[in-house]
């Protein structure tokens, strides 16, 4: 077992539990926090190629008060243009990382999800929030522009315009506007179950097969930008590629048996 100094790592269940822990920042996204995750990531990456060991990784963050309060603003207080462009693309890659690794990753947000934390939970697949949690890309009160992919990502999440007045505004919501936007997908309506919540979802997708769950996920990810026909054919093309693994003809030949399909997972 790895020992970080800002992250907690643990198995439960299905779930590979990741707890982002500098609560006396406001699990502010520092570098040495974002090399952590990135470690984290790798080894998550590394372990499912070998196997299923857990099949979702849940995100959230310590303290009660914060998800993520953003970028390291005391640390950014010393960059250089360069320094901020190579700490934007720290985490550009993690968020890329994450979004490749084979299992979804759900974000359990509590508290605040501001500036970086709101990108980094934007990366995530499935984002459930505590009533208490509060969403927003505060960078233009620091005279900043979102760096860590939330220019893409927000829109994509909830559309050009509500993207626009988030961003140019910098304004704080609460998680029940957040549902409505589209921008987390549940609310629960306080840690405990936020967390029962994150965890339940991992094993409703630990039933199901590991191949196509990693496939459907890789797929949604790289049609999320293309044109329909294109899009298409990259679907048609991962159709075909489950037609090529055990799991489908585990499931395919379970459901004519009517039996409960076991999925060998490649
Ligand atoms: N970076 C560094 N430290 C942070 C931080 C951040 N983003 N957010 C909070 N902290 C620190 C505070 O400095 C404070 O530390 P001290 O006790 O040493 O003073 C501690 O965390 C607790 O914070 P507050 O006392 O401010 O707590 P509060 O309850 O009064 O306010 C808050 C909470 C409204 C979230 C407020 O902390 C805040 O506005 N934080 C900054 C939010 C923000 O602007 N985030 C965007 C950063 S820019 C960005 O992320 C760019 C990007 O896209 C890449």
């Amino acid at each position: 077992e790895q020992a970080y100094r800002h992250l907690r790592v643990e198995q439960q269940g299905s779930a590979l539990l990741v707890t982002i822990d500098r609560p006396q920042a406001l699990n502010a996204l520092a570098t040495e926090l974002v090399d952590e995750l990135q470690h984290v990531v790798a080894q998550a990456a590394a372990a499912l190629a070998d196997g299923w060991p857990f099949r979702g990784l849940v995100l959230t963050g310590a303290g009660g008060k914060a998800f993520v309060a953003g970028a390291d603003i005391r640390e950014m207080s010393a960059m250089s243009p360069d320094e901020a462009q190579a700490y934007s693309q720290r985490m550009h890659r993690l968020t890329l990382d994450l979004e490749r690794l084979p299992v979804p990753v759900v974000a359990a947000v509590d508290g605040y999800a501001l500036g970086g934390g709101c990108e980094l939970a934007l990366a995530c697949d499935v984002v459930f929030a505590s009533e208490t949690a509060r969403f927003g890309q505060p960078e233009v009160s620091l005279g900043l522009v979102p760096g860590f992919g939330g220019s893409v990502r927000l829109q994509q999440r909830v559309g050009p315009g509500m993207a626009r007045e988030l961003i140019f505004t910098g304004r704080q919501i609460d998680s029940a506007e957040a549902l409505r936007i589209g921008l987390v997908n549940r609310v629960l309506p306080d840690r405990e179950s936020l967390l029962a919540a994150a965890r339940e979802t991992v094993e409703l997708i630990a039933r199901q097969a590991p191949t196509a769950v990693g496939n459907a996920k890789l797929t949604l990810g790289a049609v999320a930008a293309l044109p329909t026909e294109d899009g298409l054919a990259v679907e048609a093309a991962s159709f075909r590629d489950a037609f090529t693994t055990d799991d489908s003809r585990a499931g395919r030949a379970a459901f004519l048996a009517k039996e409960t399909p076991s999925f060998p997972g490649r």
